[in-house]
């Protein structure tokens, strides 16, 4: 346990040097001083994860240790293979889904239950984004190993980067328009990173101190599609596009595995600190 709290510090210091690198030009002063002291405002959300995972007890009693080990022992490693594909629930599941589906599966949480619901599908709830947090940062220092074994793992792949690819929407834009053809530019004062090329997916999730909270991908990819209106007025069949993809969904997790797939061999270096 604790080797893995050192390596941890060791890994999450050079992700600070790297981002500060990057970001200093518009980062507050107070965060400036707390990065300059080696703290990380993510790591907060490690901690709450980390808690949450051992404690948190479900209707039927399980919290999330007694099946996956005390500190999430069983899991390290599994961020870096995700999303893949689980026969228990017969999808290909991204960190999100997984931990959704573990807590109404196995921990007798009910998935309509709009309590529970606030405190998992929010921002600032408490469940989604530490738990997720925490168990990203059991890969810390491994490198990101997505197979394309399972025939619903190649069918949403290809599915993925057909939708980079896609333009839709009022302004007939794509992913890849902004993130392949434009990467470099400026669009709202902010450089275009290559998610694809780049390997971001190395540092998600990522604190980002602009709204001041940490993003999963889940979070980051709807947002994109939010903010850049990659939807149709109206549901397209052909076009396969959703308006504001809902959460969870096979627009969104095709997406994650198709940058994820591309991000294979980069190291695993979480929470990420962006602008
Ligand atoms: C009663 C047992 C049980 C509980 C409680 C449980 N899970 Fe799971 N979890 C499973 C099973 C079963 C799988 C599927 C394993 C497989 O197919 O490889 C799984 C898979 C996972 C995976 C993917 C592992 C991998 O190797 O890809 C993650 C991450 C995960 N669970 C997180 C959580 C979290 C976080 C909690 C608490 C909120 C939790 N689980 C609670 C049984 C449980
Ligand atoms: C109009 C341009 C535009 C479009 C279209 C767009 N994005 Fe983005 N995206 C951005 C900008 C700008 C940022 C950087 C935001 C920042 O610096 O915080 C970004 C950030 C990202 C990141 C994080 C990159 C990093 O550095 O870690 C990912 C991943 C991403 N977008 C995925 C997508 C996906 C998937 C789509 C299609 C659904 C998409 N984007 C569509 C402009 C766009």
């Amino acid at each position: 346990m604790g080797k893995r709290k050192l390596l941890l510090s060791a890994l999450t210091g050079g992700v600070i040097l790297g981002a500060v690198a990057t970001a200093q030009e518009q980062m507050p002063s107070h965060l400036q001083e707390l990065l300059e002291l080696g703290m990380h405002p993510g790591h907060a959300y490690v901690d709450e994860g980390r808690e949450t995972f051992n404690t948190l007890k479900g209707p039927n009693g399980k919290t999330c240790a007694s099946c996956h080990g005390e500190d999430g022992a069983k899991l390290e490693g599994a961020y870096a293979k995700m999303p893949r594909y689980y026969t228990d629930i017969d999808r290909v599941a991204d960190l999100d889904l997984r931990i959704l589906s573990c807590m109404t599966k196995y921990m007798g949480f009910d998935p309509k239950d709009k309590k529970f619901r606030k405190e998992f599908d929010k921002w600032n709830g408490r469940y989604r984004v530490p738990l997720a947090t925490f168990v990203a940062s059991l890969s810390n220092g491994m490198e990101i190993n997505v197979q394309l074994d399972d025939p619903q793992e190649k069918e949403l792949y290809k599915k993925g980067e057909k939708l980079w690819f896609m333009r839709v929407g009022a302004r007939d834009f794509s992913c890849g328009i902004c993130h392949t053809v434009l990467t470099g530019r400026r669009i709202r004062l902010q450089g275009l990173p290559d998610p694809v090329k780049a390997k971001v997916y190395t540092h998600w999730p990522a604190y980002r101190f602009g709204s001041d909270k940490m993003w999963t991908m889940e979070d980051r990819v709807r947002s994109c599609f939010k903010a850049y209106f990659l939807y149709e007025k109206k549901w397209d069949e052909k076009k396969d596009w959703v308006q504001k993809p809902p959460p969870y969904s096979d627009w969104v997790i095709a997406l994650e595995l198709y940058m994820k797939y591309a991000a294979n061999g980069g190291v695993v270096e979480v929470p990420g600190l962006l602008r």
